[in-house]
């Protein structure tokens, strides 16, 4: 393998990207004006079966807009797992709420439905449940507490493009549905990001506010402080090609995750996400070394990058963030977000990786860790 990093991530543009951003630069139509917007907002609608898709520029401006949208206001508290990137707690503050911590389940490494009920209180107005991984979390047992305290769902789907959750795609239990674009995600369109839902209010609320909160029968005038959180034509057009080749992407993320399974499913040292009523979209294909300190899962990532493999720790838990160790936010132990982040290593999974590459990468996580160990 040698002379060739294996990256994390890598999109594919083998579809109709060219041609179609092509026709946005020759219309002129470059900004957030243009046909490929509207399409793209329509196939991503009818790919979920919901009733609108509201493209914004990224995916963290995706869950603000969601928050902003359902009211989410100063003191309001939402429910946010403890282990997700960092944009999905901090698009609460952004509404100046307080994201509740919430530890995540050992399994499948999603917000704990049991945790998460012990932490409602009467200024609790939401929850963001998050598909880590691409893998969907307990959806169903968590709308069922949610629509018991009468809490508004977003879910945050950045991971999870087609993963289903007992058949049905994640991003349409709850109330508003957010999607990421960004150049590692299931597709891509550099920047990017789509709120969907079923809520004709609310989606016209994204609409109102995406756009300056400018009336939408009069121009220039602003009943509402909005934001510009537009996508433009162009990222558009890319989206559209992009989401015309999803089902042969998460077909191509099954067989990496099915060979990457078949070697590790039974390594004693190692722990996977479990997968249960779910389709799980292998986002980027991540593990656990069994009791590995993080110098030791460090050292891991350090060898890897010496037979030139690229990888990535799981995410820090959000409350060893400093400006997130604040009591409000953090209330309760985090024992399994803790260890997971600690054990948890990202390994290269992207449309285009071959299967001797899939077999180079295993090889050297297992001679890391034997060396390691003994
Ligand atoms: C779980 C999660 N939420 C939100 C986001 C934010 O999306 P974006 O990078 O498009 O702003 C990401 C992106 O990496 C993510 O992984």
């Amino acid at each position: 393998m040698k002379g060739k990093m294996i990256n994390i991530a890598q999109p594919s543009f083998l579809g109709n990207e060219k041609k179609y951003v092509l026709d946005t630069l020759e219309s002129g139509w470059i900004s957030s004006i243009g046909k490929y917007i509207e399409c793209f907002e329509k196939a991503f609608a009818e790919y979920h079966g919901v009733k609108h898709a509201i493209a914004t520029h990224n995916g963290t401006i995706a869950l603000h807009l969601a928050l902003a949208a359902a009211g989410i206001k100063k003191e309001d508290e939402v429910i946010v797992p403890d282990l997700t990137f960092i944009a999905t707690a901090n698009s609460v503050r952004y509404c100046n709420a307080i994201p509740v911590l919430t530890d995540v389940e050992l399994d499948d490494w999603n917000i704990s439905p049991a945790d998460f009920r012990k932490k409602i209180t009467a200024r609790t107005k939401a929850i963001i449940p998050v598909h880590l991984y691409g893998n969907p979390g307990r959806i169903r047992e968590i709308m069922e507490v949610a629509r018991a305290h009468q809490l508004i769902v977003i879910e945050d789907c950045a991971e999870a493009l087609g993963a289903k959750y007992n058949g049905n795609n994640t991003g349409t239990f709850g109330d508003i549905g957010c999607f990421s674009f960004f150049g590692n995600k299931i597709i891509t369109t550099g920047e990017g990001g789509m709120c969907i839902t079923n809520n004709d209010e609310l989606a016209e609320r994204m609409r109102i506010l995406r756009d300056h909160g400018m009336n939408r029968c009069r121009k220039y005038w602003y009943d509402h402080l909005g934001f510009n959180y537009r996508m433009t034509n162009m990222q558009a057009a890319v989206g559209l090609a992009q989401l015309e080749q999803l089902n042969d992407f998460l077909e191509i993320r099954d067989h990496i995750y099915n060979r990457y399974m078949n070697r590790f499913r039974s390594s004693p040292e190692i722990i996977l996400q479990s997968v249960h009523e779910q389709r799980n979209v292998n986002w980027i294909f991540t593990l656990r070394i069994k009791d590995i300190t993080l110098t030791g899962r460090n050292a891991l990532m350090e060898d890897l990058k010496l037979k030139e493999i690229d990888s990535r720790p799981v995410f820090y838990p959000i409350h060893q963030m400093p400006f997130y160790q604040h009591s409000d936010f953090i209330r309760g132990e985090f024992p399994n977000s803790t260890t997971i982040s600690q054990e948890g290593i990202s390994l290269p999974t992207y449309i285009g990786l071959q299967d001797k590459e899939i077999d180079y990468v295993a090889d050297a996580v297992f001679e890391s860790v034997q060396k390691n160990a003994s």
